[in-house]
């Protein structure tokens, strides 16, 4: 690292000596995130406030020292990867929450509280952060903010950008930031709580949010159905949107993805086997679920279908999607592809997809966020391919399916973001203009280019 003992020196003046990571082997596990890209940090230090943040910023600003900020490191896009000697700034020690405010519906939180335990801290006052990740019991606050996550709940409440009121950041050169602290209307001028969300730490570090809340959600059920094929799918969820009820979740997997998840987790599915695609439904009542059910059994959009009555039956058809990612990671090397379109492009758009990889070496892991526009394409290597003709397919397979996304008028990141994996391909969801305006942006807030650098951007501006 360039300037190292003089960055060494200034860090311990600011950290406690436990606050200080620098051999190899205690950098390691915050070198890189889910996709396990590899990193090779100089230091990673551990803040445990604002001011320390601040004052590391600052000292790496004034050294020219890159820094990668990071939390729980369940980012599938390499944003809180450091492979280039970077210092890494990790946020998982401000795990503070205060009070839930029930009158205003908000809670300040710390950036490295796990989006889970915000939940349990909410959940105490009858209310909801309603963001709800396959990954919340290691994902953090402040990664959810910078990445914009998603999850399985976007049909109903949207992304994380829109359950935040306030947010406190730290610029590279130390100053805090502290954005529209809880008021939820603040029309003067240019919105930089909106801006930071979703920069993958390009702009600033977030480390404070109050975050909006929403009642939790009554009488909810959880539905399971089986489906012969694409189009089946696309009714039953035209149908769901007409239903006495409030779709708080449509996901979808394929059988492949239900058989790993068997397989490598032992976990069981009660419906009838033999069917392409499966639904998980999760839905706030508002009429009589039984009567629609009924109706819908009898049809022949659905081959089976069952409605989890306890909580322990809607957790064990919880786990099923959610071990998706975990169980395809133990299959063999697998490339990720998180994208959106229209809802209504689905059918066309997965058809061809289907089309184009059939005479490929890859295997094809379909699941995701179908009532979002929103499939995950898993491309896993099949036993009996090798690694180079694997690879070769795949990145066939990448300039096809970026194409087809953008005929379709989708985007090449729907919620995993850009990170260093997406950023060469942005150009086929932003125009010339936004990405000069982009590192314009980047500019004004990190001339030196020194926070989380080469991701989401390329190096220069384009044209
Ligand atoms: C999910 O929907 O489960 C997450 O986005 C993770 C993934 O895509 O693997
Ligand atoms: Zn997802």
């Amino acid at each position: 690292m360039k300037n190292e003992s003089l960055f060494l020196s200034g860090a311990k003046e600011i950290l406690s000596p436990d606050s200080l990571l620098t051999e190899p082997e205690e950098c390691a596990p915050f070198a890189s995130d889910w996709t396990r890209l590899p990193g090779n940090p100089s230091a990673v230090v551990l803040p445990k406030t604002t001011a320390q943040v601040a004052s590391i910023l600052k000292l790496c600003q004034n050294l020219k020292i890159p820094v990668v900020p990071s939390g729980g490191r369940t980012g599938l896009c390499g944003g809180a990867v450091a492979s280039k000697g970077e210092v890494v700034v990790n946020l998982s020690r401000m795990t503070q929450l205060t009070p839930v405010n029930v009158a205003s519906r908000t809670v300040r939180v710390q950036a490295g509280a796990v989006t889970q335990s915000v939940h349990e801290h909410c959940a105490k006052a009858g209310l909801l952060w309603p963001i709800d990740l396959a990954a919340k019991g290691s994902s953090e606050i402040g990664g959810n903010l910078s990445t914009n996550a998603g999850g399985v709940r976007v049909i109903r409440y949207g992304m994380s950008r829109r359950w935040v009121v306030g947010l406190q950041a730290v610029t590279m050169n130390g100053e805090i930031l502290e954005l529209n602290e809880a008021v939820e209307k603040n029309n003067t001028g240019y919105d930089l709580v909106q801006l930071i969300i979703g920069s993958e730490g390009t702009l600033a570090v977030i480390t404070e949010a109050t975050l909006k809340l929403v009642p939790i959600p009554k009488n909810v059920s959880v539905l399971f159905f089986s489906v012969d094929d694409l189009p089946s799918l696309l009714k039953l969820f035209e149908i769901a949107r007409k239903g006495p009820f409030e779709v708080l979740a449509f996901e979808f997997f394929s059988a492949k993805c239900l058989q790993a998840v068997e397989e490598k987790l032992h976990r069981r599915s009660r419906l009838s086997r033999g069917a392409e695609y499966y639904v998980l439904m999760e839905i706030e009542e508002q009429g009589r679920v039984d009567d629609w059910l009924s109706q819908l059994l009898e049809s022949t959009i659905v081959q089976d279908g069952l409605l989890a009555h306890s909580s322990q039956e809607q957790r064990d058809v919880w786990a099923l999607r959610e071990g998706i990612t975990e169980s395809i990671a133990l299959t063999g090397p697998v490339r990720k592809y998180d994208v959106s379109l229209p809802v209504t492009r689905m059918l066309s758009f997965l058809g061809e997809v289907l089309e184009s990889i059939r005479n490929l070496r890859i295997e094809l892991f379909l699941f995701g966020h179908f009532g979002d526009g929103s499939p995950h394409l898993n491309l896993v290597k099949p036993a009996n391919a090798s690694l180079e003709d694997y690879e070769k397919d795949c990145d066939r397979f990448e300039e096809k399916l970026f194409h087809l996304l953008k005929e379709n008028g989708g985007s090449i990141s729907a919620e995993h973001g850009v990170g260093i994996l997406r950023k060469n391909w942005l150009t086929f969801s932003r125009s010339k203009t936004e990405l000069a305006l982009y590192h314009a942006i980047k500019k004004a807030f990190d001339p030196d280019g020194l926070l989380n650098p080469g991701k989401v951007l390329g190096q220069r501006s384009p044209g």
